[in-house]
């Protein structure tokens, strides 16, 4: 974490205690190497695997400290590096005021918070998105398009090759083809009740303003970019997978406000994710020149409000407007 970061939250937040949410339960980062050797439950991984009994694995990763010092821990820091600083690092592919650990938090470790360790077993994949076989390259290419709104490193670039070696690592040990637990977001069913644009502003003003921003465009210390955009020119895209509600509320309920994951109700969760999603934000770099046959074709459920009128507005057609400073950091 960097020091305008840590001096932001203070002051903002008061006490600091943003700092504490990077020690959750898959946050062994900073351990001593002594625990170098993740500590796997591959049997009982492998015993979950496609059962329907409820046990399932768990998995942490190995501390920063037991990166080898060698050629391949060189580019296992390099990954970890653009992952977490991926406008000073590969900024050439970034067109937002995101980094990827933005929302992969805790450097991409954190348990449903989208983790790497949760995502290298789990490819090549077949996905409904693109409609054929993703190999992990090409997944990590799919967050540079869409959550960062730039554009596709190469996939023998030496971007993907330096993050494709920090998910390896951090899942060694990890059976692969398995759905760990902590994988992904959360998954919050159905909501109890629709989710609500009024009662979400509620808890944005109450819950997320304080950090986000009361227009939600992020704040910034030095110049920098502290707390992230939530919509606005330098958000996350139309084409991102938390412009979809039940992506952004799973993620939400989880982790936000930030240290402070678990406490929101469920339908708070909804409510704030449907509210966010319901703000302009850059275009979805797939659009056809028609926002309809754009939703049509490419956000063709229940989840993406993109083509949807909210409040006299039809989603996706505006201007996002500017944030404070766009690519602040370049
Ligand atoms: C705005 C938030 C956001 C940013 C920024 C972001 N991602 Fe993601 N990423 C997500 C979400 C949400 C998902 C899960 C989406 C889904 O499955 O529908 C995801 C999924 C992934 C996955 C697959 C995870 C799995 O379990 O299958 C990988 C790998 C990944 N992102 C890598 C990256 C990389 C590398 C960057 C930076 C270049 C990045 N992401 C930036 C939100 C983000
Ligand atoms: C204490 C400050 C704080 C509060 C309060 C807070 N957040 Fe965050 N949020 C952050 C920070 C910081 C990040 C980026 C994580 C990082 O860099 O480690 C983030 C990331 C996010 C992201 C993913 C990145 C992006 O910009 O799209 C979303 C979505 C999000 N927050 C939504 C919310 C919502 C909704 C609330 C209210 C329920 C909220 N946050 C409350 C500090 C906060």
């Amino acid at each position: 974490m960097n020091t305008p970061y840590r001096l932001l939250c203070m002051a903002v937040a008061g006490t600091g205690l943003a700092l504490a949410a990077h020690s959750g339960r898959a946050a062994a980062r900073d351990a001593p190497a002594s625990g170098a050797k993740a500590s796997v439950p591959v049997a009982a991984a492998v015993a979950g695997h496609g059962g329907d009994e409820a046990v399932k694995p768990v998995f942490s990763p190995p501390p920063e400290s037991a990166i080898p010092d060698d050629a391949f821990g060189a580019m296992v820091r390099e990954g970890e590096r653009i992952f977490t600083h991926t406008r000073q690092y590969a900024g050439h592919y970034v067109g937002n005021d995101l980094d990827c650990g933005s929302c992969h938090l805790d450097a991409g470790r954190r348990a449903d918070a989208m983790p790497l360790w949760g995502a290298w077993g789990m490819y090549p994949a077949y996905r409904r998105k693109n409609g054929h076989v993703n190999t992990f390259a090409e997944r990590l290419q799919d967050c540079f398009m869409f959550s960062m709104n730039g554009k596709a490193p190469p996939a023998d670039s030496g971007a993907i090759v330096a993050l494709s070696s920090y998910a390896y690592w951090l899942a060694q040990g990890a059976p692969t083809g398995v759905k760990l637990d902590g994988a992904g977001y959360l998954d919050l069913g159905a909501p109890a009740q629709t989710p609500d644009y009024r009662r979400g502003e509620a808890v944005f003003a109450r819950d997320c303003a304080l950090c986000h921003g009361a227009d939600g465009r992020g704040q910034k210390a030095a110049g920098v970019f502290v707390f992230p955009p939530l919509w606005g020119s330098g958000a996350f895209n139309w084409g991102a997978g938390l412009q979809e509600v039940n992506t952004a509320a799973g993620f939400i309920k989880a982790n936000m406000p930030l240290s402070r994951g678990g406490t929101l109700t469920d339908q708070e969760a909804w409510d704030v994710a449907y509210f966010m999603d319901a703000h302009e934000r850059p275009q979805d770099p797939r659009f056809t020149g028609d926002v309809a046959a754009t939703r049509k074709q490419f956000h063709d459920n229940k989840w993406s409000l993109y083509g949807i009128e909210v409040n006299g507005h039809r989603l996706g057609s505006g201007a996002p407007g500017k944030t404070q400073s766009r690519r602040a950091a370049q």
